[in-house]
Formats: structure tokens, C-alpha cells, sequence
């Protein structure tokens, strides 16, 4: 038998026999050849302030250079340039036009690269990823433009046009190169640097999707200056998300810069999406199941009402505000079922509101059965049984597989009340304390 070049790993992410590596096995049912291999993936996450400073003088940036580096194929001097096709975010494309042009001018800089023509626009937000049309139109010019399996799509947008791009990217040929400039803080801390892609279909959010590495990620903090106020906290709440499940220094981190998060000081906001990223991308490279082949999804967790409030809302609820509320939702649940404690669950609660990001929507109430048949979807979309992801303390995730319908109608009553609490309070000039509240209804 032909032996190739192996690189094991001692962690299989799947529950399958790695001891025997080349295993052939007959018996009287018949034969059976099993072979275990892995395949090994890079995954390169810049952060910078400015991806074109220098650019005056004619210099492309390092960052450039080597994101653009065709470090993986057999290219020779006379190989002809790899195609490079644009998809950019129409709210970029308005708000900052200047940026584009930089970027368009480093590509064609670039000798090993050709520009198949100007940037497209596509549009931004959750409509990219549910009107089919538009996956259809990515898919139809890169066939026009006859990109290939050498050529780059160059990304730039919030988290649904990356997911939108990425997905198109990720099946045409089987896989085109992606380099992503995530534009909000969403995804310059959680999604763009993750290895997932999706649209919409048949009413349910992600339906239609892959798992796809990206060949290059650059997380430009100039591109967040144009997000508008509710676009830019709305990320933090995947930063949140994310400390609670691994980081408790990180949990503490976010919580005292809330407020200055809250008035976009860059230096703070810039450590913050950071330390989301690098937990984000940690648990992909490290966590033993980048492709979520396991029934746990500890990074979705308070998704499983999230994103179900966003299908409710007709996505007027958008991911960020929906996670923030999901997350509230289950840290209650935990204090009532998996030991978290009602302190903890008010510095979370606390800390959400600071940010400025809510906690709590009318939909909740209105559309609560819906709501809750959000975890029978989750359980589907895994397959066999359910799991949730719940909290016993602060970076400490357990799961859970069964949800207690009273006990989440229970904490979104709750959640009203201190929505409303808050909110008068807020409105009189007041103080609001939500440990005090907590610690008298729940
Ligand atoms: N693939 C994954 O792993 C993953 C993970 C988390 C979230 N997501 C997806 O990400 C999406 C949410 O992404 P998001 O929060 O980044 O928002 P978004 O992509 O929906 O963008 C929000 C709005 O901001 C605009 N915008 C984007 N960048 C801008 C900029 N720099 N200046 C001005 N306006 C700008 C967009 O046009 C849009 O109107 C959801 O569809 C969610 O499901 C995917
Ligand atoms: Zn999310």
C-alpha cells in the first residue's frame, strides 16, 4: 500500500479509532480500508490602524504583501498574475471611498496580481444573506470574470457580507482564496476571523453554509470609524460572550472598560476586539473541533434565542443586540440550573447595559412560543440530541440537554421588569443597581 506523507495529530476532532492510523479489516460482511488523515491549516489574523499608511510613497504595506504572499503554489516567474475580484460593503463604499481606491491601487501594485475590474458593491447587512439573488449574482461573476483556484476574493464588509462572499468564495471551484477586511466590530472579533460562511434559506439563518479557512484576514481599525454608533457597540456582545466562556480575566477586562467602550476610546476598543479575536481564534485552532463536528457549539452560546429573535424581528433585531439579550437570557438560566451565581449574573447583565446594549426586547413576550421553538431548530440543526451551552462560572461553560421552558419564560419576566427599571431610572436621572434588583426577584 502507498504511503504518504502524514502528518498525524494525537487530538482527533472526530470520535473515530485514531490508534490504528492504516487499518484494513475484512471479515465475512465484507472489507473495509480505513485510513485517518489531517490536513494542516494556516490561519493569519493581522490587526493594524492603517493597512495603507506609507502607501503615499508608493509602498504596499508588509501586511499586504504578505497576506497577498502566494506562499502555497508553484508559481514560476512566467506564471500569469493571480486574478483578484473585489466585493465590498455598499456602506463602506459611500462612507469611506477613499479607503477602496487605497486599496484597489495596492492590488495593482502588486505585480503578481491583476484586478479583474473595480470594486463590486454589495449590500450590507442581513439582506445579503437572505435575497438569494444576490449569492447567485457573486456566484455568476466570478464565473465571468473566469476566476480560478490561484485567484483571490478580497472581502470587505460587516459580518453578513463576509458570510454572504465567504459562502460564494468557498463553492465556486470547490474553494476560491478569501482574504477578509472585516468593517464592524462584530467581525472584526468574532465572525471575519472564524471559519464559517452562510445565507439564508428557507427562513432559517445560516441554513445554506460552509467551513472554510480564509487565506488572509486584516483587521483594519480604520474601517470601524464610519460604523454608526448602534452598529459599533452591537459587536462587543460576541466579545462578552466569548470572555465568559474562557476568560475570566478577559470577562473582567470588558466589564471595566464598558463604559469607555460605550464612548469609542480606540485604544480600549481596539485591546478589547482583539482579545475577542484571539479567544475566537484560539478556540477554532486549539479547541479540537474547528469544523463543529461534536454536538457542543460553545461559541453559540445565548444564540439559540438570538437567533431566533432575529428571524422574529424581521431582522430589525440584528445579530449583536440579539446576542446581548440571548446572553442575559442564559445567564439566568444558569444561575437557576447550573450553579452560576446571581452576582455574576449581574455584573454580566450590568455590564451589557453599559455598553449600551439591551437586555431585553417586547418580542420576547409577543412572540415568546416562537421563541422557544428556537430549540428545536438548534436541536435539529445539530442533529440528535440538544445541547447547550450554559455557564457554572465565569469562563467555566457546562452543557445542558434539556432547556426548562418555565424557567426561561421565568427570566425573560424578569428581564422586562428590569428593562423597564432601568429604564425609568435612566429617564429620572437615577441610580440603578441591577445586583439590588436581582437579589429582590430572582
Ligand atoms: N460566520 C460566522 O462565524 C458568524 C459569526 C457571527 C455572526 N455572523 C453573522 O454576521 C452578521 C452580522 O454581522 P455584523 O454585526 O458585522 O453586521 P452587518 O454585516 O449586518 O452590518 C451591519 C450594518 O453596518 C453596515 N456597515 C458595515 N461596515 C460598516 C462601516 N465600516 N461603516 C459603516 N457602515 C458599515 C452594513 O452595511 C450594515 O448596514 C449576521 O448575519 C451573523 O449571522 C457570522
Ligand atoms: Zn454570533
Amino acid at each position: 500500500m502507498l504511503e504518504l506523507m502524514n502528518h498525524s495529530t494525537s487530538k482527533s476532532p472526530l470520535r473515530l479509532p485514531t490508534s490504528s492510523n492504516s487499518a484494513n479489516t475484512s471479515s465475512l460482511a465484507g472489507s473495509c480500508i480505513d485510513k485517518s488523515f489531517s490536513v494542516p491549516f494556516r490561519h493569519r489574523v493581522w490587526f493594524c490602524d492603517d493597512v495603507f499608511e506609507g502607501s503615499e510613497t508608493g509602498c504596499v504595506s508588509s501586511i499586504l504583501k504578505e497576506c497577498f504572499a502566494d506562499f502555497d503554489s508553484d508559481a514560476t516567474p512566467d506564471t500569469d498574475p493571480a486574478k483578484v475580484q473585489i466585493w465590498i460593503d455598499d456602506q463602506i463604499a459611500d462612507a469611506n471611498p477613499q479607503w477602496v481606491d487605497s486599496l484597489q491601487q495596492a492590488i495593482g501594485a502588486m505585480g503578481h496580481l491583476r484586478l479583474v475590474g473595480p470594486a463590486e458593491r454589495i449590500v450590507g447587512g442581513e439582506e445579503c444573506k437572505i435575497d438569494e439573488a444576490i449569492s447567485e449574482r457573486i456566484l455568476e461573476r466570478i464565473n465571468d470574470d473566469g476566476l480560478d483556484r490561484r485567484s483571490y476574493i478580497v472581502a470587505v464588509g460587516g459580518g453578513a457580507v463576509l458570510d454572504a462572499v465567504g459562502f460564494a468564495a468557498a463553492i465556486a471551484h470547490r474553494g476560491i482564496r478569501l482574504v477578509r477586511f472585516p468593517s464592524t466590530t462584530l467581525s472584526q472579533g468574532d465572525s471575519g476571523v472564524g471559519v464559517k460562511n452562510a445565507v439564508n434559506s428557507f427562513g432559517k439563518k445560516n441554513w445554506k453554509g460552509t467551513f472554510s479557512v480564509p487565506w488572509g484576514v486584516v483587521n483594519d481599525y480604520a474601517l470601524l470609524r464610519s460604523l454608526p454608533d448602534g452598529d459599533f457597540v452591537s459587536g462587543f456582545s460576541e466579545a462578552v460572550k466569548v470572555s465568559l466562556l474562557k476568560s475570566t480575566e478577559g470577562f473582567v477586562s470588558i466589564s471595566e472598560s464598558a463604559a469607555a467602550i460605550a464612548a469609542r476610546e480606540e485604544a480600549v476598543c481596539r485591546a478589547v476586539i482583539e482579545q475577542s479575536a484571539e479567544l475566537h481564534l484560539l478556540h477554532i485552532t486549539e479547541g479540537g473541533d474547528p469544523f463543529e463536528l461534536l454536538e457542543a457549539r460553545p461559541l453559540d452560546f445565548g444564540h439559540w434565542s438570538a437567533h431566533k429573535l432575529e428571524a422574529v424581528s424581521g431582522y430589525s433585531v440584528c445579530h449583536g443586540r440579539a446576542v446581548s439579550i440571548g446572553l442575559a437570557i442564559d445567564v439566568l438560566y444558569s444561575v437557576r440550573r447550573t450553579g452560576f451565581q446571581l452576582t455574576d449574573a449581574a455584573r454580566v447583565i450590568e455590564c451589557l447595559l453599559q455598553l449600551g446594549l439591551p437586555v431585553w426586547n417586547e418580542l420576547l413576550d409577543s412572540n415568546q412560543s416562537e421563541i422557544l421553538g428556537g430549540l428545536e431548530e438548534f436541536r435539529q440543526h445539530l442533529g440528535g440530541r440538544l445541547t447547550v451551552t450554559m455557564l457554572a462560572d465565569v469562563g467555566h461553560p457546562v452543557n445542558v440537554h434539556q432547556i426548562d421552558h418555565e424557567i426561561v419564560s421565568e427570566a425573560i419576566e424578569v428581564l422586562g421588569n428590569l428593562h423597564r427599571a432601568a429604564t425609568a431610572a435612566k429617564e429620572a436621572e437615577g441610580v440603578f443597581c441591577v445586583a439590588d434588583f436581582l437579589e429582590d426577584v430572582f
